[in-house]
């Protein structure tokens, strides 16, 4: 494995890291963008001119990932970030919450998270566990009609941007796992993490086409446990 000073290491998740824990990816072929248009569901307009259709399609997508348990690959990463001497941030694209569930912390969700609401009227963010709708009432403004799942959608800015850029310019070790890198910002960061001077790995099921210097393909489940155990046996320095 390439040698790199061992200080700071960043990872970026995406829908393939929770697949082996029943929940859909995007953009495979029955992903669910081949099942709903994300122009309808994913878009402030889509929930401008429909917020019903849009509130279904986030409780269903909250009772599936309730209903799921993190897997072997969620529960490494967990486990590098407690044993990891350096810097170490873990930023997803998912808005599942496997991750917490697998004992991760240092976290960021920059798409936000389908336990999030935000009052698009006064701006309020807040837990929300349960079904969402139209008639959910802002515990802020106590307006109804204009609660929202607290989640990016196409055309907006995802959270912790500055955040993430940090580390991403002290990187030495940029590691992305189960997105097709098809989105930005997120698809950017890897030539962020080059230009730092980073040793850039792709774990995937197949390569995205993005420029890392390796690529390891095969399930998360198998590839992110091994490279955790190999990542943690190598001596120090
Ligand atoms: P973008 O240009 O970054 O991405 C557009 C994406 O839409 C493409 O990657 C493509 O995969 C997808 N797309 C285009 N046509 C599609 C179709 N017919 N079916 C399914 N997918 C299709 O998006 P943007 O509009 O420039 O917005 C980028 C911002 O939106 C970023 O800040 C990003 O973080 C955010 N975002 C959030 C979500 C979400 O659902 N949480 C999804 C995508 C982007
Ligand atoms: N192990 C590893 N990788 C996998 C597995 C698996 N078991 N199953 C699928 N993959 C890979 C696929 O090969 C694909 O490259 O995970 C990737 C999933 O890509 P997408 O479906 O595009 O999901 P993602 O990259 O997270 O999408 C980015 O787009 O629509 C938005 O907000 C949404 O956050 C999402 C963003």
């Amino acid at each position: 494995m390439q040698q790199f000073r061992e200080r700071n290491i960043v990872i970026l998740t995406g829908a393939g890291i929770s697949a082996e824990s029943g929940l859909d990816t995007f953009r495979d072929p029955d992903g669910i963008w081949a099942r709903y248009d994300y122009r309808r569901v994913a878009t402030p307009e889509g929930f401008a001119e429909n917020p019903a259709l849009v509130h279904e399609f986030y409780n269903m997508r909250r009772r599936e990932t309730a209903a799921r348990a993190p897997n072997a690959a969620h529960l490494a990463l967990a486990r590098l970030e407690r044993e990891w001497p350096g810097g170490f941030l873990l930023v997803t694209q998912n808005i599942d919450s496997l991750h917490e569930k697998a004992g991760s912390s240092r976290l960021r969700h920059m798409h936000g998270t389908l336990d999030g609401a935000l009052c698009a009227g006064c701006g309020a963010r807040f837990a929300q566990d349960g079904d969402m709708g139209t008639d959910t009432v802002c515990p802020s403004c106590m307006q109804a009609g204009q609660v929202r799942p607290d989640v990016v959608w196409f055309g907006e800015m995802p959270y912790f941007m500055e955040e993430i850029f940090d580390a991403l310019s002290s990187a030495d070790l940029f590691i992305s796992i189960g997105t097709s890198g098809t989105v930005y910002p997120a698809a950017g960061f890897v030539r962020e993490a080059r230009e730092a001077g980073a040793w850039t790995v792709e774990l995937n099921l197949e390569a995205s086409g993005g420029f890392f210097d390796s690529v390891i393909e095969g399930r998360a489940t198998e590839t992110v446990p091994d490279f955790v155990d190999r990542l943690l046996a190598r001596p120090r320095g």
